[in-house]
């Protein structure tokens, strides 16, 4: 399949239109972007290991019957995936404190919760992505309640499964982030699984495998992305 026009660029990654209007080609960047891209750089090879890590996560989900927009990986910056309308909604699952939240309540990172906390954030880097909850998306009309209510509970399957890889491969599953759309009247999961969306944490040394490490000026990002796909490859490649 070929790429044919761009239909979209965002901070990490192109969507391009193919001759099938069911079907778009994602092709993944290098560049990197925090804050809202208040903070600019490059992770070289990014955009091979989220592809890669991506593709082979999403087939893990697959598996155990969790609906994606996967369609299959074309070569290392490219997937062909299933047209979707996006739900501007960001769906985090968090299994320890960490981030914003740590710093929300004002707590110390790494206190692990006894369930999963599911939150809902609007998509909008001007407004910094504010965190909303299921009536402020239904009332905005972003999706409707049984969207919602498929999101959520998706998240937290999708939890379980990566929650349950990760840990085989020696590292903790912190936190992540997830995108959904709708196609005829499914729910897919959509966007990318990877380091960029993770917070991921060698469960010995206790090290960032993510993009903490370029969000804090920590160094070493290319080798933390490497060997997080390393691990995913050893495990499902
Ligand atoms: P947070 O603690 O900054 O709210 O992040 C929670 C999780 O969501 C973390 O794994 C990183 C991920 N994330 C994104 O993928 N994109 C974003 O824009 C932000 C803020 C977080
Ligand atoms: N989505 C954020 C940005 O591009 C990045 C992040 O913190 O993950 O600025």
């Amino acid at each position: 399949m070929e790429r044919g026009e761009m239909l979209y660029e965002g901070k990490a990654k192109q969507i391009y239109a193919t001759k099938d209007p069911g079907l778009v080609i994602m092709t993944y960047k290098d560049e990197a972007t925090a804050f809202d891209g208040a903070k600019k750089g490059i992770i070289k090879n990014k955009g091979i290991v989220n592809n890669r890590v991506s593709c082979l996560l999403f087939k893990l989900l697959e598996s155990r019957g969790i609906a994606t927009h996967l369609v299959e990986q074309i070569d290392d910056r490219n997937v062909l995936v299933r047209k979707m309308r996006m739900v501007p909604v960001e769906v985090v699952v968090r299994n320890v404190m960490a981030g914003s939240l740590a710093k929300r309540l004002g707590r110390e990172e790494g206190e692990p919760f006894s369930s999963p906390i599911v939150e809902l954030y609007y998509k909008n880097d001007d407004l910094h992505d504010p965190m909303i909850n299921e009536y402020h998306a239904q009332e905005m009309g972003w999706a409707t309640r049984d969207e919602l209510e498929q999101m959520i509970a998706k998240g937290l399957q999708v939890n379980e499964v990566l929650k349950e890889l990760f840990d085989s491969i020696g590292i903790i599953l912190v936190d992540f982030k997830i995108e959904f759309g709708v196609a005829g009247n499914e729910v897919l999961l959509g966007d990318e699984i990877s380091p960029d969306s993770c917070r991921l944490w060698d469960k010995v040394s206790m090290e960032k495998l993510d993009k903490d490490r370029f969000r804090r000026d920590l160094g070493k990002e290319e080798e933390a992305y490497q060997e997080v796909v390393r691990r995913i490859e050893g495990a499902l490649g």
